[in-house]
């Protein structure tokens, strides 16, 4: 899709912008016309994200985790722009450990950026987004929750990851039905990824090897490949914009088929 005008005037926020996903988001948020804020706790690597992107991207030290530095960054990007359009919370970790083998920090760290972030994120995003003024005569905008395949159905080695993701999956829809329920136009859905290649495989690629790591990942999606950083931020521009507007609550999978069915090529062809 070429860069339209369509976010024009529009304030995003997205949290782990400074790689993988949340970098292919704010780039394209921004060929749209969006003013984009990198939230994140990679600070040169997000500052390098924003400048590359050029004006009006900037960045932002945020850990998703800590409500102080939700309070930071929103007072900041209010004072500077005066209001909050969309909010992309991305921001995550992965990591392994079965429910055998995951240690109750393992279980609260991944908790605390990957469920804990996007709860405070929703509440600070709503309470934004409700803000009137000039050209913004009322409540309006647009959350998209980054969950995961991992939230849809159960993987029994990332124990933690996937409780966090299933529980950012039913969230969304508490906070669409809240949103609904005021009437205030704000909308909230999640969208649930396949495997993408960013470097939170690189743990992966470090043990086997990227090329072998990637055939593996690659065999599992039913289309062939695994997905590009773009491939989900172009589902995120879709929610963001008002060509969604009637869609509210929902999960958009792009996983290249994985939950969809059987593989007929997993049964030798006989399926
Ligand atoms: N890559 C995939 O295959 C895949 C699949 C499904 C879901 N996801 C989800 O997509 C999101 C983005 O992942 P990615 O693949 O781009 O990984 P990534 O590691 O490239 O990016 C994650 C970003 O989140 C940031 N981050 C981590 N903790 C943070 C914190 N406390 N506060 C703010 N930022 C923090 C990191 O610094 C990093 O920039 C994650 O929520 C992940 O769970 C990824």
């Amino acid at each position: 899709m070429s860069a339209s005008n369509e976010l024009t005037g529009q304030v995003a926020l997205v949290t782990g912008g400074a790689s993988g996903i949340g970098a292919a988001c704010a780039r394209l948020l921004a060929a749209h016309g969006a003013t984009v804020v990198i939230g994140d706790v990679q600070d040169d690597l997000g500052t390098a994200v924003a400048a590359e992107i050029g004006a009006p991207c900037s960045f932002r030290t945020l850990d998703v985790a800590r409500e102080p530095s939700w309070t930071t960054v929103m007072d900041d990007t209010l004072a500077r722009f005066g209001r909050l359009d969309i909010l992309v919370n991305n921001a995550g970790i992965a990591g392994s450990g079965t429910i055998e083998d995951t240690t109750i920090q393992m279980w609260e760290r991944t908790h605390a950026i990957n469920l804990d972030g996007v709860f405070l994120g929703c509440k600070f995003a709503i309470a934004a987004m409700k803000r009137t003024g000039p050209g913004k005569p009322a409540p309006k905008g647009a959350i998209v929750n980054i969950s995961s395949i991992a939230g849809i159905v159960g993987a029994a080695g990332p124990c933690a990851y996937t409780a966090s993701k299933g529980a950012v999956r039913l969230l969304t829809k508490s906070v669409a039905q809240h949103c609904a329920d005021k009437r205030y136009g704000i909308r909230c859905n999640s969208i649930h990824p396949g495997g993408i290649d960013t470097p939170i495989f690189n743990p992966l690629w470090q043990r086997v090897g990227r090329a072998p790591g990637k055939a593996l990942i690659d065999a599992i999606h039913p289309i062939g490949h695994m997905g590009e950083p773009d491939d989900i931020a172009q589902a995120v521009l879709y929610l963001a914009t008002d060509r969604a507007r009637f869609v509210t609550g929902a999960e958009l999978i792009a996983d290249g088929g994985i939950t969809s069915g059987i593989q007929r090529r997993t049964f030798g062809g006989a399926l």
